[in-house]
């Protein structure tokens, strides 16, 4: 009975989103998205987003200079950096190499290094986390990756990537939107959602259980809370936070 509404519903939703499927199937979608409507949207989306979450990712990234290495420096990568709302976040001085699978951002990019000019901005690559090949093994001291592992095509490969590139010792910080509990009404919508969803937040997927994943990476350490992230009208309440030491 449930399985069956879940599909009615969604073919509600797919009828009132008719014109972006008409749109992805003729070829027009998907790059509009990537080149106009996802940058915009990422920027103001975000703001909302950092608002909700300002202080808890304060109190996360608060241990990153402890991730120095010997020499004192911090070199940082950061997987989907998007429109570079984290910046802000990192201690100064910090090696920031910034990298995202849509090149598309510069506008947004620019304006937060601008407002956070207390960084050093090393490289920015067009790469996806599945593939972090110009990035030597072992060589950065954190990884940070937030809102990003639910659009990856590969999350296990993206968590190898992140091992391959860090230090032992070096960290990773993540901040998802995850599945809700399976029992819950949010479960029952997110999973409506699902297709429309993903079609037209360029691959965002709704039900990861990103945890697990993190459970299952080799990590030598791993601080992981659940946590909601108030978001009225979206699906996209429950988040993990957290940290995991290589
Ligand atoms: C919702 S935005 C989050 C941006 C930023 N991390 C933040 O928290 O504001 C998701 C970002 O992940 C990027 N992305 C999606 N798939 C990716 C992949 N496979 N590898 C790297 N970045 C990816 C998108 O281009 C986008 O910039």
């Amino acid at each position: 009975m449930t399985e069956a509404t879940v599909l009615l519903l969604r073919a509600c939703l797919v009828l009132l989103a008719s014109p972006i499927y008409i749109l992805s199937f003729l070829g027009i979608w998907e790059p509009f998205c990537r080149k106009i409507f996802f940058p915009f949207f990422i920027e103001n989306m975000c703001a909302v987003h950092e608002k909700k979450t300002k202080k808890r990712k304060q109190d996360l990234f608060s241990n990153l200079p402890d991730f120095k290495s010997r020499s004192g420096e911090l070199k940082l990568l950061e997987i989907g950096t998007g429109c570079g709302a984290n910046f802000q976040f990192y201690p100064p001085g910090c090696k920031v190499t910034c990298t995202d699978i849509n090149p598309n951002f510069q506008q947004g990019l620019s304006r937060s290094m601008n407002k956070n000019q207390h960084l050093h901005y090393e490289r920015f690559l067009v790469a996806a986390g599945e593939d972090l090949h110009q990035v030597p093994s072992g060589s950065v001291d954190a990884v940070v990756c937030t809102l990003v592992l639910c659009s990856v095509q590969n999350v296990t490969g993206t968590l190898k990537e992140v091992q391959r590139v860090l230090r032992p010792g070096g960290a990773f910080y993540f901040l998802e939107h995850v599945a809700a509990d399976h029992s819950s009404w949010k479960y029952f919508w997110q999973q409506v959602y699902y297709p429309t969803w993903k079609l037209v937040f360029d691959g965002c997927c709704l039900t990861r259980e990103l945890w697990k994943n993190l459970e299952q990476a080799n990590f030598s350490q791993l601080n992981l809370e659940h946590i909601n992230v108030e978001l009225p009208w979206t699906p996209i309440t429950p988040h993990i936070i957290g940290y995991a030491v290589k």
